[in-house]
């Protein structure tokens, strides 16, 4: 019933580095050919633990933006928005939150071990607690069936498709529900409803699953049927109640294998960062000072790549002769290594290039991004629009 539709956010932390482009800009990219996709600025979200000092947000996420351009995400292929331009989302959260078990978000596995890890924060509050409810309105509001995350956030994927599921069900039990699903039925003609009839038994006897799915597929088909006889015969087939809101899926982002510049994995918080577009006097120093091998204190000391975190950088950057040359040079001492890090630098600043073509553009005109943000931001403004209409309408509160 509805169309396939990817959505993801990032906390606007500030510039991105290289970790982030390997781990997740790459992938959005790649998204951005294959679904109609939706990409956001989460700046409520950086506001649950950083609510003391919310004045660099606004920045942040501008920076951010750039950094997505610049990484080759398409305003023209993608909706680019910020979470607080579509306050939807606020809407959607605070009416769930009357339903949602407090048990639910305690229980989320990031709760307790995000308190104890940033224990300088006192994130005793009200916000911090509700912060996965806050995650999932941004899911549910655009029925977005598919969700880019990485592992850390699979938890808040799965507690969505149960607040979504519990919804559905509270709410999607209009009076008569059993009649007016049958009535719809009869509006499939007899051929189709026949079909419909016999999926519907063999998920609900049998459990059936390419049942459900040939019957999605069917009622996508479908014409002539109204929006809410839609939404009743995808409830009726699985046995609740109308399905208003669209239980997502997570699509897990492997894990990004990019080093560090000094071997552990990439992260502000480590200061081992380069950044997407930095600098190139300062990317060349940042790799010439990186730690070598500890063996090779002279030039004339052979080394060893494996315990070398240039080496780790070799792997995503160079290609087999380069690595072989590395390798065997490395192991008898034939190269120094300043020699061993050209080719690393060479890598990163052509992996840059179009980058920093493409933000040069943004940063010379501000206004670009502006307009590609406001719109955005109208254009999801909409989607989330019509599924309040229908949650309100559910639950009571049209007021029409
Ligand atoms: N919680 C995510 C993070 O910290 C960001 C986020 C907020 C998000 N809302 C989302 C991601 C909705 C995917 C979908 O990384
Ligand atoms: Fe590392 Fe290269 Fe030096 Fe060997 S030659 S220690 S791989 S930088």
């Amino acid at each position: 019933m509805y169309a396939e539709r990817v959505l993801s956010g990032m906390r606007p932390t500030g510039s991105l580095h290289l970790g982030h482009y390997h781990g997740v800009l790459k992938n959005w990219v790649k998204l951005q050919h294959e679904y109609p996709c939706l990409f956001f600025v989460a700046d409520w979200h950086a506001l649950t633990t950083q609510y003391d000092d919310p004045r660099g947000i606004e920045r942040a996420a501008r920076e951010m933006v750039i950094d997505w351009l610049a990484a080759g995400v398409d305003p023209a292929q993608a909706t680019l928005f910020i979470q607080s331009q579509v306050p939807e989302h606020a809407e959607l959260h605070l009416l769930m939150s009357m339903m949602t078990p407090l048990g639910w978000l305690e229980r989320v596995p990031t709760y307790k071990d995000q308190i104890e890890k940033l224990s300088t924060k006192d994130l005793m509050t009200y916000g911090f607690l509700g912060y996965p409810l806050l995650m999932s309105a941004d899911i549910l509001i655009y029925r977005a069936d598919k969700v880019p995350v990485g592992e850390d956030q699979i938890p808040h994927v799965e507690f969505t498709r149960e607040l979504a599921r519990r919804f559905n069900h509270m709410y999607g039990r209009e009076p008569g529900f059993e009649e007016k699903a049958r009535e719809a039925v009869k509006k499939l003609g007899s051929k189709k409803a026949r079909l419909y009839d016999e999926l519907r038994t063999r998920f609900q006897e049998r459990g059936d699953s390419e049942a459900v799915e040939r019957a999605h597929a069917l009622l996508e088909e479908v014409q002539n049927l109204s929006h809410a006889d839609r939404e009743r015969l995808f409830g009726y087939l699985e046995g609740g109640g109308k399905m208003i809101l669209v239980e997502p899926e997570a699509l897990l982002t492997k894990a990004s294998r990019m080093p560090g510049l000094d071997g552990q994995k990439m992260s502000k918080s480590y200061g081992n960062t380069i950044t997407l577009r930095e600098d190139e006097a300062s990317l060349t120093q940042k790799v010439r000072r990186m730690p070598t091998d500890p063996a090779r204190v002279r030039r004339t000391d052979v080394g060893e790549p494996a315990r070398c975190p240039v080496w780790q950088l070799h792997q995503v950057y160079s290609d087999d002769t380069c690595r072989a040359w590395v390798e065997q040079g490395c192991r008898s001492a034939g190269i120094g290594c300043l020699e061993c890090k050209q080719p690393v630098i060479e890598g990163i600043l052509k992996e840059q290039a179009p980058m920093r073509e493409r933000a040069q553009l943004y940063l010379d005109d501000p206004t670009l991004v502006r307009n590609i943000i406001a719109d955005g931001n109208e254009r999801a403004r909409k989607l989330a629009q019509e599924t309040m209409r229908d949650v309100r309408e559910a639950m009571g509160l049209d007021y029409s």
